[in-house]
């Protein structure tokens, strides 16, 4: 997915006609594994033509037409190359529309926005404070022979030099840690929780942010979701973590039908988006959007703001988050919101963050032994505004 730019492009120049989807497929994987130095050429091309030879969506004919094409590419790839320089979503495998739209909404930074998005990311941590701090979960880490430090991003995080499976991780099973970005563990902060209050996350699942609301503060949590599939993935997350709140199917434009006049002191508004800003750790979303969706997703999150905001007391505060970089679902949904809403007022809060640059892969690729200070900050892309209502 972080190469179908290059891999589209390279096909369009050298095929003659275009081939069938299954085909095209494989090429693209073929000329994602030629750019990298691990894997010889030869072994490639012949791996390839092996495998479409023999798949059932694949025939001899097809092995021939790979075979030929990817030759011909290697035979001269620096022409090939020197084409691709012209194809702006071949240099930078993404979309024609996202690039110009994060080009004209962000002049100084696009290049920085796409590049961090086809790094790889760190796999980041929560640890749960109820069990232990994070420097204790640390030295765990440490004994356990798993390099990390503790994120300059948020207080929970702790971010791992190298990427190992959640069975490994000490305590995991029995809720000391929880996967999570260090951008996503800023909403629990943000929400200002105090003991005992009415806390409504209304777009809860999988239920990281949940999670890390009830493992900050004793309160009365509904976490809603209007997919049940997903919702119960929230129940599953609490229960490994040992956390109780109350979950529940409802559409969070609707508070008639899941409310019941119950109003709220904090609101959790992590509403649906593009989720532009974590590509890195989902290289196919930028594949699978359209530019009209940023529109769509927008709209829809306004409906669910303003009907969240009826359900919010005097005083209280609700946070607008998004996994997005685009400012339509960000800063220009925050500003719309409260021009519509006279009560609301913005308090301070990070507003758009923006995701770290491409220093992560280079560290891996330097295969440093120390971990380097800036792995401390990374984080994907997001967006966050306090909505205070007046009392
Ligand atoms: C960005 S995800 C939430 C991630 C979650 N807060 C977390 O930290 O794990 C958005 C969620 O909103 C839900 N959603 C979308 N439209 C909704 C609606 N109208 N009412 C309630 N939930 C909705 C989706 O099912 C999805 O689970």
């Amino acid at each position: 997915m972080r190469f179908r730019g290059t891999g589209d492009a390279l096909i369009r120049l050298l095929a003659q006609r275009a081939p069938p989807p299954f085909w095209h497929e494989m090429l693209v994987l073929a000329f994602s594994l030629l750019a990298s130095p691990d894997y010889a050429p030869y072994a490639v091309v012949d791996q390839t033509v092996e495998a479409i030879s023999r798949d059932k969506k694949g025939s001899a004919a097809a092995g021939k037409f790979v075979n030929a094409l990817l030759r011909r590419y290697l035979r001269e790839q620096s022409h090939w190359q020197q084409q691709l320089a012209h194809e702006p979503e071949a240099v930078w495998n993404y979309p024609d529309w996202w690039i110009r739209r994060l080009q004209s909404d962000y002049p100084q930074h696009w290049q920085h926005i796409l590049r961090a998005g086809n790094a790889l990311p760190p796999m980041t941590l929560r640890v749960n404070v109820r069990q232990q701090s994070r420097q204790h979960y640390l030295e765990q880490l440490h004994a356990a022979g798993i390099q990390a430090l503790a994120s300059s991003v948020a207080d929970s995080a702790v971010v791992l030099e190298r990427p190992v499976p959640v069975q490994h991780l000490p305590g995991f099973a029995s809720g000391a840690v929880s996967v999570q970005d260090a951008a996503a563990q800023l909403a629990a902060p943000l929400l200002d929780l105090q003991a005992g209050q009415q806390v409504l996350d209304a777009c809860a699942a999988p239920g990281g942010k949940t999670a890390h609301i009830l493992e900050s503060v004793d309160c009365e949590l509904l976490a809603l979701d209007h997919d049940e599939q997903r919702l119960q993935r929230v129940s599953d997350n609490l229960q490994r973590l040992q956390l109780s709140g109350q979950c529940r199917a409802g559409d969070a434009a609707r508070p008639e039908g899941w409310a019941q006049g119950r109003h709220f002191d904090r609101i959790l508004a992590d509403v649906p988006c593009t989720a532009s800003g974590i590509v890195r750790r989902h290289a196919d979303i930028r594949w699978l959007r359209r530019e009209s969706d940023i529109v769509q997703l927008a709209t829809s999150a306004e409906r669910i703001l303003d009907a969240l905001w009826s359900r919010l007391k005097p005083g209280g505060k609700l946070l607008l988050a998004t996994c997005s970089v685009f400012p339509r679902e960000g800063e220009q949904q925050a500003r719309r919101f409260v021009q519509r809403h006279t009560d609301a007022v913005a308090l301070p809060a990070p507003a758009q963050m923006l995701p770290d640059d491409d220093s992560y892969l280079a560290h891996l690729e330097h295969a440093d032994s120390s971990i380097p200070d800036r792995l401390a900050s990374t984080h994907d892309g997001f967006f966050y505004a306090v909505l205070e209502k007046r009392a």
